[in-house]
């Protein structure tokens, strides 16, 4: 059996290969990247490094040659990644892959998520492949928090907009750990996996940041206006601003409450405790 890891030099890509190499030989795994200069470290373990460019379709027909189960972690191209993630399917297809696995959003299927319609449309093309498929449908990276539990530690107050939305949060790495389990692993063929930590508002995520840091942080609640213009004068890029705006809403419009997750079943423990996914990430 060989697997491939697409976006192996990417941050979620490099956990799941870490994680792989604890459970399979490196003689048995393949990442399909961009630059294989930047996986020279992955080379030089034995993993066999690829060159496949979701713009180059045919970069990918090549990189998936002999692969029998493929995780595809969503481009981070967020302008263009239904062609290229199709394009993915394709080369999988020529390549008679027997398995996909690929990194989706909460509740793709029906999600008001701004970003779900891009998932959506890859988990519909890998249906129409026929090729038996996973979709590890991960909620938010805790990692995503990262700036504002950097800012509220120098003193700023937690600005937010999301009103009383509730997010599952859970950690990079163990998101990381579920799509190697399912790559490696059988009995998942046509599953859909719901990832999400347990459903808190902010008010609860920032009671969580307050005792890793060890002082009290107040939550400032606004509106979607004033949260954006906040954001701006703290030096947010006018690019971004919006994009942290629609995510406010999102979390505000609950479409990252999930009740019922597969998270345990899947990884078969507890999801990391949240106080020490945050420390952990604090401390990396
Ligand atoms: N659920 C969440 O909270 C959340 C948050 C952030 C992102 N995401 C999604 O999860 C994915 C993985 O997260 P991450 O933290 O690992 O993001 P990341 O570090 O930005 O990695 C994105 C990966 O996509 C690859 N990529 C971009 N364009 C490509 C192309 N044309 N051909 C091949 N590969 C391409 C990048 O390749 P290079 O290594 O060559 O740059 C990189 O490896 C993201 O891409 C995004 O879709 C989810």
């Amino acid at each position: 059996m060989k697997v491939l890891v697409t976006g192996a030099t990417g941050q979620l890509g490099a956990l799941v290969v870490e994680s792989l190499l604890k459970s399979i030989p490196a003689s048995q795994i393949a990442v399909s990247v961009r630059d294989p200069r930047k996986a020279e470290h992955l080379s030089a373990l034995g993993v066999d490094v690829r060159h496949g460019d979701f713009d180059q379709p045919e970069s990918l027909e090549k990189a998936f040659a002999g692969i029998d189960r493929l995780l595809i972690i969503s481009s981070s191209d967020v302008h263009n990644r239904i062609p290229q993630h199709k394009a993915a399917v394709q080369a999988a297809q020529a390549a008679k892959v027997g398995f996909i696995a690929y990194t989706s959003v909460s509740n793709a299927q029906d999600s008001a998520l701004f970003l779900a319609g891009d998932h959506r449309e890859t988990e519909k093309a890998i249906i129409s492949s026929g090729i038996p498929y996973s979709f590890l449908r991960n909620n938010w990276y805790l990692e995503n928090e990262l700036g504002t539990v950097q800012a509220v530690a120098n003193g700023a107050p937690w600005v937010t907009s999301a009103g009383t939305g509730r997010v599952g949060w859970a950690s990079r790495r163990d998101y990381a750990e579920a799509a190697a389990i399912v790559l490696a692993g059988e009995g998942h063929d046509h599953s859909v996996y719901e990832l999400s930590g347990k459903p808190l508002t902010q008010e609860e995520l920032v009671a969580a940041v307050s005792e890793v840091i060890g002082k009290d942080v107040p939550v400032m609640k606004v509106d979607d206006e004033t949260y954006g213009k906040i954001m701006s004068d703290a030096g947010v890029p006018d690019a971004v601003v919006p994009f942290l705006v629609e995510v406010q809403k999102a979390i505000r419009a609950g479409s990252l409450e999930v009740e019922i997750s597969d998270f345990e079943k899947v990884l078969g423990r507890p999801v990391t405790p949240l106080n020490e996914a945050l420390r952990a990430i604090l401390n990396a």
